[in-house]
């Protein structure tokens, strides 16, 4: 067993301890941090830690034959560190994303590190990354921990050497909208996920195929795509970024995790406010038609938090939403859950944790 070194001490040069950026005109694109983790692995009945280190960001070196390069073996997470007015720096629910990357990895046969690994390991990019990490109210450090099949093999099989890889990055909002009201347009053509694929885990292979209707449907001025299921054509699934819910007569519903939508842990963490606030909520089938009579639709993820929709377009019809008055349903869901990550609402579920 290898030994982790954590003895990387971060620069904090920028003034006040901050990196040197402008901070009120971050979106989501890609800030090069200080650091990265970086843990490679064997693949045997344990998973066996060859070496694991905080090294200076940058490019990584890999095999022509690398199983994530030619087999699209990866895994990827995303959740982010708050930087609070009391100066704590708080993850959100990470052993959620630790134990969804191991469900993951067992679906694409890679070994995977246990939730205590991969926590301390978020940990430590953080910390070495802390100029990066917004001030309070300007965004966030987005985290995004990798899990590759860097051993080359050329038969398809599964790699004999993976790399579980965190990098960071400053954002604010994901949407180029901000926090106003996303245009949805309903994909009939294209299927995110398919019944038994790897709709339901994190795989990077879930993502390269929804950039094609995504792109084409950003092109036509929309926000995004909502896919629908792709056995029947009649059911919603999820937007190519996020989970989705609908709200009618305060009735909150979202589509049942089955295999084919991503269990997001803010999706998971809105139904619990949800409940928490006394709404009825139901995980179930929704039809597409339902979104015509709905009072209010969402999106949740990591990335987007949670983002209230204006209109949805499907097969040439538009309905539209009026979802952004503070007494809607998505913004006081939005304003529980960011007061709590912020200290200002009692954490009593525990999903925070300081770093
Ligand atoms: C996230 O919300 O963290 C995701 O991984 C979605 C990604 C498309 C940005």
């Amino acid at each position: 067993m290898a030994t982790i070194s954590s003895s990387i001490s971060a620069d904090f040069s920028g003034e006040n301890g901050y990196a040197e950026i402008d901070w009120d005109n971050i979106g989501f694109s890609l800030t090069p941090t200080d650091y990265m983790y970086k843990m490679k692995c064997s693949k045997d009945d344990e998973f066996t830690v060859i070496e694991a280190n905080l090294i200076p960001y940058g490019n990584i070196e890999l095999s022509p034959a690398a199983g994530v390069l030619n087999y699209g073996q990866g895994l990827f997470e995303g959740m982010k560190v708050i930087r609070r007015e009391d100066g704590k720096l708080v993850l959100f629910r990470p052993e959620e994303n630790a134990l969804r990357m191991k469900i993951g990895a067992e679906r694409m046969c890679m070994p995977s590190p246990s939730v205590d690994q991969f926590i301390d390991a978020v940990k430590q990019t953080a910390l070495a990354n802390k100029r990066w990490i917004p001030p309070p109210g300007k965004g966030s450090l987005y985290i995004r921990p990798l899990l590759l099949g860097t051993g080359p093999i050329l038969g398809l099989s599964p790699a004999l050497e993976y790399t579980f890889l965190i990098y960071a990055s400053p954002v604010r909002n994901y949407f180029k909208e901000g926090s106003a009201a996303l245009n949805l347009y309903v994909e009939d053509q294209f299927d995110r996920a398919s019944r038994g694929g790897s709709g339901g885990v994190k795989s990077i292979t879930n993502y390269a195929p929804v950039l094609k209707p995504m792109t084409k449907a950003k092109d036509r001025g929309f926000s995004d795509v909502l896919y629908l299921d792709s056995v029947s054509g009649k059911y919603i699934e999820e937007v190519s970024s996020c989970n989705i819910f609908i709200v009618k007569d305060k009735i909150i519903s979202t589509p049942t995790i089955n295999g084919t939508i991503l269990p997001g842990v803010t999706r998971k963490t809105i139904i619990n406010i949800a409940c928490d606030h006394g709404f009825k909520v139901e995980e179930r089938q929704i039809a597409v038609e339902e979104l015509l009579e709905a009072d209010e639709v969402f999106c949740t993820g990591t990335a987007v938090v949670v983002v209230p929709v204006g209109s949805i377009t499907y097969q040439g019809k538009r309905v539209e939403y009026h979802t952004t008055d503070t007494n809607s349903v998505n913004k006081k869901l939005l304003s529980t859950f960011v007061a709590i990550q912020n200290g200002q609402v009692e954490d009593i579920h525990g999903w925070l944790v300081e770093i």
